[in-house]
């Protein structure tokens, strides 16, 4: 069958496009030739951009729909685990008992760090923000695992994720331990992957804790919702990272990096600072009026979506999984949560955000949830970027194991033209 072609008529040019079509979603103009006719797109934000193909996840931002490998993120969210879907992002199938028993078993035998990491933490104020704690140990990896850094060779790729997937929690937990002054804790193989972290969150030498099952159950659900989310920000970040054929340690801590801004990951540590902000229902409409204000740069924290213009398939997860951790910790009245319930009602009526299409996210609930599970809010985006980890590997797999070029994107110059240099002594 012929191929699609787009035609653009410039002056008396006529250049002509191949359409290519996937197998969901938008068909893509390929504008690659475009430089040879002396032009380039402009696209700031990449609105309109598809940067790569990929394989992994798809997003349909009008019918709010989210798969994982063409998996639908609800049934992922019910009846899988996190390290079964870790295995699915990175190999493209849903794993048979003894992949996944291999693969748990491999993840759990890299979730011990180098002793000398620890050295690290000391470096750090005791209240530095973790994500600044995250992006610097995890950009040092690679000054511990340089054993295995062949990005061509694809057994050291996969060491590779299987290291970053296991020690991230590891590294989180660390994190907060370091901030409060206690010991970390060890991994303990004997826990799942949601239990072991919230066991070196949370337990002390002291005495045995047993992580409370609706916790981690629901712990390893928030895991599932951040997996992947297709060229997000922080994913593109990692792709961009990797195509100069970075180490995959450093690329990952770049992702952390652009992952830690409010407008992506940081959003739900925004989320709760905002609520904290309004303080009472009494003030939502002065919050809610800021946020119309075109002159107030303040948003709505936890709502609206570059993609999605329906509700966040994975919002409507959390929202439950929210419930469910609020009804096992008897804490439904908490005022906060009461107080976001409040802000998604009036939110969701309100003419200006139902016209720009602009819902909760998931940030909106993972933020109260991750909060009534008694994690700290400067510790939401660690857990965001911990559960990310998986889909930046993921990405930067696909990208490496196939043909890729330099991402090296161009601009519109509106800079000065060419001007003689000017010695001090005659400049007025
Ligand atoms: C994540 O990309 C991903 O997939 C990200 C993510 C992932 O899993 O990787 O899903 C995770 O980052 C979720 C988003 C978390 N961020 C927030 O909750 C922060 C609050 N949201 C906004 O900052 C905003 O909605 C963005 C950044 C998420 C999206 O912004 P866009 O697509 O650049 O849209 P925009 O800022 O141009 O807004 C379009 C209009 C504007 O009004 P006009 O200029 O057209 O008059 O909608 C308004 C905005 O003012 N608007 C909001 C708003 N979000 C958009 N107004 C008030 N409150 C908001 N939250």
């Amino acid at each position: 069958m012929d191929k699609k072609k787009a035609v653009l008529h410039i002056g008396d040019q006529k250049i002509d496009f191949d359409i290519l079509s996937g197998t969901l979603g938008y068909d893509v103009i390929d504008v690659s030739s475009l430089s040879k006719h002396d032009y380039f797109t402009y696209d700031p934000g990449f609105l309109s951009t598809a940067a790569c193909e990929s394989k992994i996840t798809y997003i349909d931002g009008e019918k709010g729909i989210l798969l994982y490998r063409g998996y639908p993120i609800d049934q992922l969210a019910k009846h899988s685990t996190f390290l079964e879907v870790c295995y699915l992002l990175l190999n493209g199938e849903l794993p048979s008992k003894e992949q996944y028993a291999e693969f748990s078993k491999a993840v759990t035998h890299h979730s011990l760090i180098h002793e000398q990491i620890r050295n690290f933490f000391n470096g750090f104020r005791r209240d530095a923000h973790p994500m600044a704690v995250m992006v610097g140990v995890v950009g040092a990896l690679s000054a511990f695992y340089h054993d295995r850094l062949d990005i061509k060779n694809p057994e050291h790729r996969k060491t590779c994720a299987l290291r970053l997937v296991a020690k991230m929690p590891t590294i989180a937990a660390m994190c907060y331990k370091y901030s409060i002054g206690q010991p970390f804790m060890p991994p303990q193989n004997r826990l799942s992957y949601a239990g072991n972290y919230l066991h070196m969150m949370f337990a002390t030498p002291c005495e045995e804790t047993v992580p409370n099952p609706v916790l981690v159950r629901a712990l390893d659900r928030i895991f599932i919702l951040h997996a992947d989310h297709e060229q997000n920000a922080s994913t593109s970040t990692v792709r961009l990272a990797g195509s100069t054929g970075a180490n995959p340690y450093a690329c990952i801590s770049a992702g952390i990096g652009a992952l830690w801004g409010p407008a992506h990951g940081g959003a739900n540590e925004a989320v709760l600072n905002m609520l904290h902000e309004i303080g009472d229902v009494s003030k939502i409409d002065k919050f809610i009026a800021r946020a119309k204000n075109p002159k107030d740069s303040f948003r709505l924290m936890g709502f609206g979506h570059r993609v999605y213009k329906n509700y966040d398939p994975r919002a409507k997860v959390m929202r439950e999984t929210c419930h469910e951790v609020l009804e096992a910790l008897g804490a439904h009245n908490d005022p906060i949560f009461k107080l976001a319930m409040a802000l998604e009602k009036i939110a969701l009526e309100d003419d200006y955000f139902v016209e720009k299409k602009l819902y909760p996210n998931v940030d909106f609930y993972s933020g109260i949830t991750l909060s009534a599970l008694g994690i700290p809010t400067n510790m939401f985006t660690v857990i965001f970027a911990l559960a990310r980890t998986i889909g930046w590997v993921a990405h930067w797999n696909e990208m490496i194991s196939s043909p890729y070029r330099l991402g090296r994107p161009r601009q519109l110059y509106t800079g000065p033209t060419e001007r003689p240099y000017v010695v001090i002594n005659n400049r007025p």
